[in-house]
Parts: structure tokens; sequence; C-alpha cells
């Protein structure tokens, strides 16, 4: 008998019940609400947000049902060295992830946890990874005392008093605790955006099916239903259940014959999932019936089908995309997808009430409010001399799904759609060509396994520097990164109609420092080339490294790239896959005691051939 002061609504089940009282008891909020996602809920979480100063409603008659909010300048991203995997055994989690003993840790959480909600309202959220009753969705429920979390995971996931039926049925749900670690004593005021960066914990507890998250409210930190549970709880449920949960967007691209062919591609934080996810293509490829429709732009669960095939689906129902950089010229349907309903997090505030961030127009509206909420020009620089930029380079908009102009018709079919084609990518200023095919499934999955990639703003630390970021999985992989590509490698066993693997380097520059391919939109001609080679055995030429096409094989038409200029982008240079093979010893020795043979034969094969 639920005997606390807000009792729960008849359709929760006992289990979440409990799992809420114990929590209730640790965090002693003021208040507690049962969340609904229903429209009206919505609409508070919204005041409460505008009504703590860290959000602004945009003009309704330029962006309706929208809101810019401001996070601390502290709390701006993905904290990876404060994310851990904590499973009994420290070997499980594996060299790459932060690991303690769960027992340790939980006593540490339960410190910062005891309390920490006092003085909050603490909402209980029932939601969905994939459409309900899908074969590959998984329930959850996320405890937070942020009301942009609720708003949020509004958007991003499918919330809904119907969740709690789905986990009635299945016995099982993924528990999401979060807390800003920021509690309030009676009549004190609180801040717009409560956080504790010093105390900030990302913790997965696998074997429990249990996140705790403790003093950020922001992005992959506090959504628990993106990271923590679609990639890092999911991986480890996957390797269990023999499926595969993944950093990938998902996309259809449909040939003039009406055929349609499903992708999904890795890239690693802020190297154009969304930008490939929505990609427009060339008007000559549209006229001649090329279309490309978007079924999601973060994350894949992939499982083998009763046809054979992998079949994905996007678990997530909204884009938390970056900002800066999203233009009509660079992504226009995203720029569709933001016209409404959309939350803006850390961007800057136009005189009208709109949102702008650096790349949007070539000239910035004057008058702007930057992401701290200051006064901003152009030209702006800091004490130590450094431009200042309106938005914050890891500024985000969290839209839903259903705003896309071009999302796939089955986006939401619960089996997911056969993949043909997956494409792993990383930001490589040097050696890699701009697209190549792998030679099979086991060479695919080395070629993603060795991927590198330049680090970017959506984590907190050093940008620019490559690190190897195996399949985009690195930080987000829940267990052993050397079991994970057995996982891999076992997957092919599972399945009949194996998906062709390719690489794609979007961003090699020449000896001046340009880009040699104009990427975006044109990005298509790549695309269908490799959908041609999965559907027709399109040409290519056999190098040391793969298949790679010749400016022949692609269709270039109307296109500012000479035949000098692409075979630099596909160029080998010997000397620098030299000095890859090289770099790619760090993470072979790092995680060698688990290192699948394959991989290090597959290591050899190329080394021979180069
Ligand atoms: P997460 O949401 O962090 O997982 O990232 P994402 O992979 O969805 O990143 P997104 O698509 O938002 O990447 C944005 C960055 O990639 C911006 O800096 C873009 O300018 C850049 N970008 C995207 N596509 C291309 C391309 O084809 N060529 C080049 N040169 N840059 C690109
Ligand atoms: C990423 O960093 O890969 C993201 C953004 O997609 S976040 O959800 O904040 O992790
Ligand atoms: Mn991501």
């Amino acid at each position: 008998m639920d005997t606390f002061k807000h009792p729960a609504p008849p359709a929760v089940p006992e289990s979440v019940v409990e799992w809420v009282r114990s929590v209730e008891s640790l965090t002693r909020p003021q208040s507690v609400v049962w969340c609904d996602g229903s429209p009206g809920e919505d609409a508070r979480m919204r005041d409460a947000i505008v009504a703590s100063g860290a959000g602004v409603r945009l003009n309704p008659g330029l962006r309706p049902n929208s809101l810019l909010v401001r996070s601390d300048p502290r709390d701006v991203a993905r904290v990876e060295e404060r994310t851990f995997i904590c499973c009994r055994s420290r070997k499980d989690a594996g060299p790459t992830n932060n690991w303690m003993e769960p027992g340790a840790m939980k006593s540490r959480l339960h410190r910062l946890f005891d309390g920490c909600m006092s003085g909050r309202t603490l909402y209980v959220i029932p939601f969905s990874m994939g459409p309900i009753g899908s074969p590959i969705a998984k329930y959850g429920v996320e405890i937070s005392d942020s009301p942009y979390v609720v708003a949020n995971m509004r958007i991003m996931t499918r919330v809904g008093l119907a969740v709690y039926s789905e986990i009635e049925r299945t016995g099982e749900f993924v528990k999401c605790l979060h807390s800003v670690g920021s509690p309030l004593a009676t009549g004190a005021r609180d801040v717009p955006w409560p956080c504790d960066p010093d105390n900030t914990h990302i913790v997965h507890f696998p074997e429990e099916r249990l996140i705790m998250s403790y003093g950020s409210g922001y992005g992959g930190n506090a959504l628990l239903g993106k990271k923590c549970f679609a990639l890092r709880i999911a991986s480890a449920m996957a390797r269990d259940e023999g499926w595969m949960a993944e950093h990938m967007l998902i996309l259809g691209m449909k040939s003039p014959d009406g055929a349609k062919t499903y992708v999904t591609a890795a890239f690693p934080s802020a190297c154009g999932k969304t930008n490939f996810a929505m990609m427009v293509p060339p008007a000559h490829m549209k006229s001649e019936g090329w279309e490309i429709t978007c079924v999601g732009d973060d994350i894949a669960w992939i499982k083998p089908g009763a046809d054979g095939a992998l079949r994905a689906i996007n678990p997530e129902a909204g884009f938390f995309g970056v900002a800066p950089g999203t233009s009509f010229s660079s992504n226009p349907v995203a720029m569709e997808c933001i016209r409404r309903d959309t939350i803006f997090t850390n961007v800057a505030l136009t005189v009208d009430g709109d949102v702008w961030w650096e790349g949007m127009t070539p000239e910035p509206p004057e008058g702007l409010i930057d992401w701290k909420g200051r006064a901003w020009s152009p030209g702006m620089v800091d004490s130590d001399g450094k431009p200042v930029s309106s938005s914050h380079p890891n500024s985000r908009f969290t839209a839903p799904a259903v705003n896309c102009p071009v999302l796939d018709p089955e986006w939401e079919n619960p089996e997911g759609v056969p993949v043909s084609a997956i494409l792993f990518g990383g930001r490589r200023t040097g050696t890699m060509p701009l697209v190549c095919q792998a030679f099979n499934w086991v060479h695919g999955v080395y070629l993603g396994a060795t991927m590198g990639s330049e680090t970017t703003a959506a984590a907190a630390g050093a940008v620019g520097q490559v690190r190897r970021d195996p399949m985009a999985m690195l930080p987000f992989c829940g267990y052993n990164m050397g079991d994970y590509f057995a996982h891999w490698l076992e997957m092919r066993k599972l399945i009949k109609h194996v998906p062709r693997i390719f690489h794609v380097n979007w961003f090699r520059k020449d000896a001046n420092g340009r880009y040699l391919w104009p990427g975006f939109g044109e990005n298509a001609r790549l695309l269908r080339w490799m959908v041609e080679r999965c559907r027709l055995g399109a040409h290519a030429l056999e190098t040391a490294i793969g298949w790679l096409p010749e400016a022949g094989d692609l269709d270039l038409e109307g296109l500012d790239v000479s035949a000098a200029q692409f075979a630099e982008a596909q160029r080998i240079d010997t000397a620098e896959w030299h000095r890859e093979l090289l770099l790619q010893d760090e993470l072979f020795i790092n995680l060698y005691s688990h290192l699948p043979k394959e991989l290090v034969f597959q290591r050899e094969l190329l080394m021979a051939r180069l």
C-alpha cells in the first residue's frame, strides 16, 4: 500500500513505486510529480524553466512553442573523465572505461544523493526507447529533479503512462536516477541552472540495469535515455541478447527505380551524423529521382530479423543536434525541424526574440545576447585575446522527430528497417581517403575498430587531437572494448544478408589546410556509389586498404572538384599508412588481453599489402 504524500497513479507497477519510494527517502524532495507526458504537463515544465530564470520564451511569431535555455558555463558538455562503468569485475569494464567497485561507488553516490533533492520536486518520467510495443524497444523510468530534463525527455523519448503496462508485461525497466546535485535550503534563493560541477558523476551499473547521474543537467549527462541507457546500458544488454546498440544514424536512400536502401553510419560526436542523416542531394540527383529520408541521427539499435537481415530502429523520438554550423545551406532539413516546438540550449538570442549561432547566416544580426546572457558583438575577444563566440561550440537544439520534413515513412516500424550498408567515419586531416569499402565483414570490423578521429567540443577537454574512437563508441561502450569487437565478429554468424561496410572521411585537407571535398549535400554522390555497390556491384578499384571508387565511378556532375583533386582526396600515402599502423598499436596493446585474433591478423594482412 502506497502511503506516501504523493500517491502513484494506479498504472504504476509495484516495482517502480518501490524504487521511487526508496529514492524519495534518500533524496528527500519537497514534492513528487508522476509525469504523464501530456501537453499540459509540458506547459508547466516550460513555465518552471522560465520562472527559474534559466529559460526565455522565444517570439511565438518567429519560433512557436520554443525556448532558449542557458546552462551554467561550467556545465556545457559530457564529462568523460567522470563517467564510470561499475560492473563487478574490472576486466568487464575494460581499459577504455573508468571503473570502480560497485559497492564502493554506491557508498560514494549515497553520500552525494543523501538529501540532494531537498527543496526541489522529484519528477518520475516513464519512457520508451523505441516505438512502444516494438520487439526491439526497451523501457525506462527516469527520476530527475530538473524540469529541463522532463521537457527534453518528452521530446527525445516517448514519455507516457502506456510505458507502465509494457514494464508490467516485460517485467523489466532500466532505473535512471538523476539529480542536478544542488539541494535548496528552506527559504534560500535558487540559481537559474543548479549543478555541482566539482562532484559530477555519471555512473552505470550494467549488471543491475541502473544509472545514477549526479551534478550535471546537460545533454547526455542528464537525459539518461540517450547515451547512458541507449548506448552504455543497452550495449551490455545487446551483448547478452545477441543484438547491437550503436552510435549511428540511420537513413534511407531511394534510387530512381524506386528501390529503398537503408544505411547506418557511425561518426564520433559532432562529426556530421545529423548532417548526413538529413542530407539534401544535389538538384540533378533529385530530378533523376534520388531521395534521402531520415530514420535517426544518433543511435541505432540493430537486431537480426526473421528475414536474415539486420534490422535497425531509432530508439529516440527527437534530435539533440549541434547548433553551430547549422544553416539553410549546410542542413536545410534541420532548419525545418527546429522551426517550432524546439528547446535551444546555449545559443545566442536576437533582439526580436529568435535564436542565432555561428554559421547560421554569414553575418550575425545586430544586438545579440550571447549564451551567457551578455550583450555580444562581432570581434569581441576574451582576456587572452581569443575571439568570443555568441553561442557555445556544443550548444544544441532539441527538436521532435515528427518535425522532420524528410522523416522516413518506416521510421516507427516496430520491426526496424533492413540495413544494407554500415559506414564508419572520423574527422581526419590526412591518411584516410574520402571513401573506401571493406573487403568483407571482418575487414570492416577492423576498419571500425581502428577508427581515429579528432576530438570535438561535444566532450569537455582538449579539442582537435586524434584519438582512436572505435566505432565512435569509445565514450559509450558499456563493457570491455575488446569483447565488443568480438561481439561484432559474432554478429556475422547471426545474419544471412550481411551489410557491406565502408569507411568515409569528409575532413581530409590539402597542403594549404583546405577541405578536399565540399561535403554536406554533395556526400549524396558518395552515398549513391555505396548504395549502387551494395545493390548492383558498381565498379571500384582493389587497393591495399580496400575497394576505392575512381573519379569515373562517381557522379561528379556540376561539381567544382577536378579529377586531380578527387584523386588527392582518395590518395593512399604509404608513409602515412605506416604511421597509422603504429598509432593503432596504442589501442591494440591497451586491449591486448581481450582483442580478437581476427583483428590482429587483419592488421598483419594490411601491413603485408602495403
Ligand atoms: P553528436 O550529436 O554529437 O553525436 O554529433 P553529430 O555526429 O550528429 O554531429 P553533427 O552532424 O551535428 O556535426 C556537426 C559538425 O560536423 C559541424 O562542425 C559541421 O560543420 C561538421 N560537418 C558535418 N558534415 C560535414 C561535411 O560533410 N563536411 C565537413 N567538412 N564538415 C561537416
Ligand atoms: C554526443 O556527444 O555524441 C551527443 C550529445 O550526441 S550528448 O547527448 O550530450 O551526448
Ligand atoms: Mn552522439
